[in-house]
């Protein structure tokens, strides 16, 4: 961008044209409460990413505006969990994640936070102004309260019994264990997840969008003006519109966040949701206040002639198509979304991502796992995306693609054009001789490429875009492969040649175009793989790149020096792709260990099980052993080994209640029971020989169940 140090964005923008065309691009925050993984970038993170590099090469004035989310209740828990401070957990992940987003080359303009002065101020004043016009709702009703605690719970942090199921352990706002979505209301014996009180209800006021109000022009807007809109989106926004909106609360009962700036609203905060979108504008501001040659920030806001496009999940459409152009709209200034670009869900492996769960890859640990393959996993996600419906990532994909399309189709191509230049012509761009019908054929398949990858950009269609894109390496492989200019060299004849000269301007010809087609590929793919098409202009010597350069076969001059060839990707072995699989594999046993000791945990005592048998009971070898020794086991939150006296010559039994024992090796020396008849298992590579009975007391601890009096080892209970 021009007049901008930004590192990554490249020096293209035309900032003279600000008063024709002007486009502001958001990416959702994402919240700074882990890191980000595959999911997200696939999402959201790299189309928009595309978008904007492609609107750039286009000369065309982007702003491209990102930050992380610092508010709402998830921070809070975990800082609750972790024993530090709210202020200590944002911090921690906003680094984490405007550090992976550097590195992986998501080239925003500003990545900001809504911690920041500027964010505050101008959310207070936002939420102030409808506040004085009148145009929120003022609202007391009944919340649910800790008396013990002196706090009102948010619903995630309400649990308790579900309705539908009648699990243990149902959240307010969903049961994971049926899927049913719920309110805190419908829980039986609500109490609080954190502290485990049991809950009273206390009146508390509110302010509410009187959504319900903006039913008329929502459903003109959307439903009549932005046909355009993907069908996914669209049809959300249908359903939504079609169920009939109603008020919604735009502040909470919380003491992190932006507090409510009205008199009598001490201890209370705007709703996440509410400050959050409002992040946009203030990172804008940030921006454009530091950068006069940008403009005012008011002019990408509050102008007309603005395209704002925002990039989100599935999981966001309501909100931002729904409730804050409610607020900007209430507000009165603002311009409204052009589009909203959303994408469906990325599966791992078949399942779910799902940070609780770590079951996910993080972009923080591949960045360091696979460094240099950024584009990789840009072009992996990109050609799965999952843009029309949910798709899955796996590593087997993910190596086929990399080995099977980048290495053997782009590279390949891109390495012979360059390394046969080198052999026969010194490195030199050849001239290109007299075209041949299959050159001319060629080159009519070639030139229509533009046009569609430019297409399907417009009407973000990424993956198809990335296909097209892919569809000009194909044509050079294919077209190197049936000439075969090294054949020519040698033989320095071909059936339409008759001697060397001939052959070698036949050659030179090949070569011109290979080269020619190089330098498309560089400027196509800066959009998707930046760093690469960045190696591959170096490689090219290119000084200027530009998209409506495009379709043209003579951006390289004719006894232009080429730069060193260097590989462009790599082929994946087995053994990376397989360290990948064995991590899962992992995280899976895990998960399965810690769901048991959850699920008795979650166990209602005044739940009995269905009645059994006498005989059903026999089946169990329920025995007495003493504990030799106890540790964590590495790498692991949850499991602790013991090996056991088991009167029959020991044996090492794994056990997921590492979290209610942080001092193991207490434990050595005590008499404990353990079912010994269970099948042998392997969880992190250590094999499991039998299960050890715990209980749970009311802190929501495993306790090891043991016997009142010494016992022989080996000692059958029953
Ligand atoms: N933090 C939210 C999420 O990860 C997204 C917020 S988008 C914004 O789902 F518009 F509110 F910023
Ligand atoms: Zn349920």
């Amino acid at each position: 961008m021009s007049k901008k140090s930004s590192i990554f964005a490249p020096k293209l923008v035309n900032w003279e044209r600000m008063d024709k065309q002007r486009t502001l691009v958001t990416a959702a925050l994402p919240y700074a409460n882990g890191p980000v993984h595959i999911g997200h970038l696939a999402g959201v993170y790299v189309p928009a990413d595309i978008y904007v590099r492609y609107l750039r090469l286009k000369g065309e004035p982007v702003l491209f505006i990102g930050g992380s989310d610092e508010h709402g209740v998830p921070v809070t828990i975990r800082a609750r969990k972790e024993g530090v401070t709210v202020q200590d957990v944002v911090d921690r992940y906003h680094y984490l994640i405007k550090d992976s987003f550097e590195r992986f080359g998501i080239s925003f303009d500003i990545y900001s936070r809504t911690t920041s002065k500027i964010h505050h101020q101008m959310a207070s004043d936002f939420f102030r102004k409808l506040y004085d016009e009148g145009k929120l709702i003022e609202e007391t009703s009944e919340q649910f309260y800790d008396e013990a605690a002196g706090e009102f719970l948010t619903d995630r942090n309400i649990r308790g019994e579900c309705p539908r199921c009648h699990s243990q352990g149902a959240y307010g706002d969903q049961c994971e264990a049926c899927g049913a979505t719920l309110s805190p209301d419908e829980l039986i014996n609500p109490y609080n997840a954190v502290t485990g009180n049991a809950l009273t209800k206390k009146a508390t006021k509110h302010w509410y969008l009187p959504l319900d109000r903006d039913e008329g022009w929502l459903r003109e807007w959307i439903l009549e003006q932005h046909k355009e809109w993907r069908p996914n989106v669209y049809g959300q926004c249908k359903s939504w519109l079609d169920g009939g909106l109603k008020p919604r609360a735009v502040t909470r009962d919380l003491n992190w966040g932006i507090p409510v700036p009205v008199e009598g609203a001490e201890g209370k905060v705007l709703y996440v949701w509410f400050d959050a979108p409002i992040g946009y504008i203030s990172n804008t501001k940030e921006l454009c206040d530091q950068h006069p040659e940008l403009g005012s920030w008011e002019t990408w806001w509050k102008d007309e002639s603005t395209r704002l496009i925002h990039f989100i999940g599935k999981d966001n459409i309501v909100f931002h198509c729904i409730v804050f152009p409610a607020m900007l709209k209430a507000h009165g200034d603002y311009i409204l979304p052009d589009n909203v670009p959303s994408n469906e869900f990325l599966n791992l492996e078949g399942d779910k991502i799902s940070t609780s769960r770590n079951w996910a890859i993080w972009l923080n640990e591949y960045l360091d796992d696979m460094p240099g393959k950024q584009d990789v996993l840009r072009y992996v996600l990109t050609a799965n995306a999952p843009e029309t419906k949910d798709n899955d990532f796996t590593w087997k994909d993910f190596q086929a693609r990399n080995n099977n399309e980048l290495v053997a189709v782009f590279g390949n191509f891109v390495n012979r054009a360059m390394k046969l230049t080198e052999k026969y012509f010194g490195g030199k761009v050849p001239a290109a001789g007299e075209l041949t019908e299959y050159d001319k054929a060629t080159l009519g398949e070639f030139a229509g490429v533009k046009d569609e990858v430019e297409h399907l950009l417009d009407e973000f269609k990424f993956r198809d875009a990335l296909k097209a894109a892919m569809e000009l390496a194909r044509i050079g492989n294919k077209y190197l492969a049936e000439t075969e200019p090294w054949k020519l060299a040698k033989s320095g004849g071909s059936p339409e040649t008759t001697d060397h000269a001939d052959g070698m301007n036949r050659v030179a010809t090949i070569l011109n175009l290979s080269l020619q087609i190089s330098a498309n590929l560089a400027i196509a793919f800066e959009p998707f793989l930046p760093f690469s098409a960045e190696k591959l202009r170096g490689m090219l010597g290119m000084k200027s790149f530009e998209w409506n350069q495009l379709g043209r076969t003579d951006l390289l001059e004719e006894g232009h020096q080429l730069g060193e060839s260097v590989l462009l990707f790599e082929k994946i072995e087995d053994d990376v792709i397989q360290a990948q699989l064995d991590r899962l594999a992992r995280i899976k046993e895990e998960n399965e260990a810690a769901a048991a000791a959850e699920a008795l945990k979650n166990w209602h005592p005044m739940d009995v099980k269905e009645q059994t048998t006498f005989d059903e009971f026999e089946k169990s070898d329920i025995r007495v052993g003493t504990v030799l020794s106890c540790e964590k086991v590495k790498k692991s939150d949850k499991l602790l080994q013991f090996r056991i006296d088991d009167g029959m010559g020991g044996r090492t039994i794994l056990s997921g209640i590492a979290q209610s024992y942080p001092n193991p090796e207490e434990l050595v020396g005590k008499q404990i029971l353990f079912i010994a008849n269970f099948p042998p298992r392997k969880m992190m590579g250590i094999e499991s020989q039998g299960m050890i009975l715990s209980a749970v007391n009311a802190d929501g601890k495993l306790v090891l169940t043991t016997v009142s009096a010494e016992v022989r080892n080996g000692a059958q209970v029953g």
